[in-house]
């Protein structure tokens, strides 16, 4: 079978020529017992590997087992995987027969087998070399027919040289050795597996699938990724779930890709952010302005019902009278904009109607009172505006129109009523 069937059916996306040799080698080592270890850094998809080599195997029909040796505590692990006798220490009520035992005619996977203690290894080395083991508490040499797949993100040879690691179980481990590419060395391959891992997540999670800018598209390939594909994966995942706008740009990738490796990235020049942003930003950016510009109103209000005089906050007469405002100023909205504290994603809780600060006011200043009404108004008009606009953009699925503004479908629902929306 070549490496383009190969992969299809073991779903391994990729078409870079390193992790096609690396399946290749897989498939033809297969029908022979030589025992595989798959090397590579964490997260570059080792753990399909054995079973590769197991499928076209002539023990196929035989069991495969995997055993993860990095999460069995030292003091079991002997018996995990050769068994025991019954009474051979505390707790053991029962003889049991180990992995090597019970994979007899068949595969074992051991992953992470640099963890493996050193009496293990003994136990390992001697097993792959005669066929040869021992129940733990037993003096019986038995017998098992397994093949041996490996795999770590260990580098052996600093293992080895630190004592961790027999340097004749490494030999023997890696008769044939195959070392699957990190990431950043297969470029091409990354917008690949975010398209796959996005479409996978939107049928998941019920959304839309994300879609990535150019510039975009340039950050995510440039990045080193030191967590290879499952970093990947998972930042993909996170921005499936966190991003109500589907279209991801550059500066969105980059706050979830932690800083400390950003610097391979090209060096973007700076942009005026005012003309980057989109129009729902700046539509959410007036409508924050102006429930901003409330709030101070109403304290204005309050303060001449109280027969205090608004100066007594000079701040806050400063930034009624004396700016413009605010929702004039196109201020950009972001999640990097630290300095103003409502983010975007709040928004969807804020255009409610039933949030108590934009309600109808009580003020007996008749002038500050219609001004509040219009603006109230106005705010109307631009949430009706907002709606509208991500209903056509949806082609009117209220569930995806609601996921872009941040409400709930009911509150959606209600809101198309209330406005008279088709
Ligand atoms: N080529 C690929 N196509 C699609 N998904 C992949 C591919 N390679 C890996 N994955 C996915 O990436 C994730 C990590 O892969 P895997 O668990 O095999 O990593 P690993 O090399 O064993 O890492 P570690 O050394 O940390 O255990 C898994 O969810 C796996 O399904
Ligand atoms: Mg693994």
């Amino acid at each position: 079978m070549d490496a383009l069937s190969i992969k299809r059916r073991f779903g391994i996306i990729g078409t870079s020529h390193a992790l096609d040799r690396a399946v290749t080698v897989a498939s033809q080592v297969a029908p022979t017992d030589l025992s595989v270890l798959v090397l590579g850094e964490s997260g570059v998809g080792k753990e399909v590997m054995p079973r590769v080599v197991h499928h076209f195997s002539k023990r196929k029909h035989g069991p495969f087992i995997a055993v993860n040796c990095g999460a069995i505590p030292e003091g079991t692990i002997d018996s995990e995987l050769f068994g025991h006798e019954k009474g051979a220490f505390t707790g053991a009520t029962e003889s049991r027969k180990g992995y090597f035992e019970e994979a007899n005619g068949g595969t074992i996977f051991l992953d992470e087998v640099a963890e493996l203690p050193l009496t293990t290894q003994v136990r390992l080395l001697r097993v792959l070399e005669t066929g040869e083991f021992i129940r733990v508490g037993s003096s019986k040499v038995q017998k098992t027919d397994v093949r041996v797949v490996a795999a770590t993100n260990v580098d052996f040879s600093s293992a080895i040289q630190r004592g961790r690691f027999r340097e004749d179980l490494y030999y023997r481990l890696s008769q044939v050795p195959i070392e699957m590419p990190p990431l950043r060395a297969r470029a091409s391959d990354i917008h690949l597996l975010f398209r796959k891992f996005t479409t996978d997540f939107s049928e998941q999670y019920q959304m839309p699938p994300l879609s990535l800018s150019p510039d975009a598209v340039e950050v995510l390939e440039n990045y080193p990724w030191p967590g290879n594909i499952r970093q990947l994966k998972n930042t993909t995942e996170q921005m499936s779930i966190l991003e109500i706008e589907r279209r991801i740009d550059s500066d969105t990738l980059l706050s979830y890709l932690p800083e400390s490796h950003r610097s391979r990235l090209p060096i973007r020049e700076a942009v005026d952010s005012e003309s980057t942003m989109n129009e729902r930003e700046i539509l959410y950016k007036v409508l924050f302005d102006m429930r901003r510009e409330m709030q101070d109103l109403k304290q204005v209000v309050h303060d001449l019902m109280q027969g205090t005089s608004h100066q007594s906050d000079p701040d806050l007469a400063r930034r009624l009278f004396e700016q413009p405002p605010a929702s004039l100023k196109g201020l950009p909205v972001g999640r990097n904009d630290e300095s103003d504290p409502v983010s975007v994603a709040d928004a969807g809780g804020w255009v409610r109607q039933e949030d108590p600060s934009i309600g109808p006011m009580k003020a007996t200043n008749d002038a500050e009172e219609v001004e509040e009404i219009e603006e109230v108004l106005s705010l109307q008009d631009s949430e009706k505006e907002l709606i509208r606009r991500a209903l056509a953009k949806h082609r009117n699925r209220r569930k995806y129109a609601a996921l872009e503004l941040g409400i709930s479908e009911r509150t959606l629902y209600r809101k198309i009523k209330e406005y008279g929306l088709k």
